[in-house]
């Protein structure tokens, strides 16, 4: 199993640069009490506030992450925000193929799989969302919804690549709905994905890829998610927006 757990905050469409920056603050003063070395935490907010919180991060082990990206490097693509841009802005991740992006935003696994491509090309590492919906959930098609999104999303991704993709797995019907996974269902989920993983690459990368969960993470729940051996790390979004809560979670994930 990757020997580092990873915590990520996704503020989504939240906070405007003033909130960013005191977010951070209070981030970085817990950093400074508690060294933590064996969870990697990152922040990502929305593109706006991306420089100022590397500012305010600098010299302390939390990572900047960006919510999106475009797969074209450069040119006449109004709107969008480039690999390199984000780069400039101190971005060391990127999520991907998140399934609000997929749902507003009509982003399919094609369009994922080019963006993740192009991160890393760029030397960013790539969060990849996957995840069934409800319908899919209770039509037990979960399985089936997986394979092909990670066959699709990471279509093309080499062994090299594949080191610097972490895949979150992101039940759309737990997101946002104070409904989570349990940590069986997030396991076992967690599980086939390794053997598909097996399948694509080999045995290493099976073992070795970061698979977190997201879907209504909560200071309350966190510890018991991230109990399964398999699962290493979350994706936060509601109860990443206050300092305070995502602390606790970030603290559930060291102390387990
Ligand atoms: P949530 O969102 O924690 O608010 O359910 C998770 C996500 O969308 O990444």
């Amino acid at each position: 199993m990757p020997n580092k757990k990873l915590i990520a905050a996704n503020w989504k469409m939240n906070k405007g640069l003033v909130q960013s920056q005191q977010f951070a603050d209070e981030l970085k003063k817990y950093f400074e009490k508690y060294k933590l070395t064996d969870t990697e935490v990152v922040l990502c907010p929305p593109f706006t506030s991306l420089d100022a919180v590397n500012k305010k991060i600098a010299g302390t082990p939390i990572k900047l992450g960006a919510q999106n990206m475009y797969f074209e490097t450069i040119g006449a693509y109004t709107g969008e925000i480039s690999a390199g841009m984000l780069k400039s802005c101190g971005c060391e991740y990127v999520i991907l193929g998140h399934s609000e992006r997929r749902q507003y935003f009509n982003e399919t696994n094609a369009i994922i799989n080019k963006k993740v491509l192009k991160a890393l090309d760029e030397g960013l590492k790539p969060i990849v969302c996957v995840g069934e919906n409800l319908q899919e959930h209770e039509d037990k098609l979960t399985e089936s919804v997986i394979d092909e999104q990670i066959t699709v999303c990471l279509s093309h991704v080499s062994e090299e690549g594949i080191a610097n993709v972490t895949i979150a797995y992101e039940p759309v019907w737990a997101i946002g709905t104070g409904k989570n996974a349990t940590p069986h269902q997030a396991e076992s989920v967690h599980n086939f994905l390794r053997k598909k993983l097996k399948k694509m690459y080999n045995d290493d990368v099976s073992k070795n890829t970061k698979i977190i969960y997201g879907g209504s993470v909560t200071p309350e729940n966190a510890k018991e998610l991230f109990t399964p051996q398999t699962v290493n790390g979350g994706l936060i979004g509601g109860a990443s927006l206050e300092a305070e809560k995502f602390i606790k979670i970030i603290n559930a994930s060291n102390s387990k």
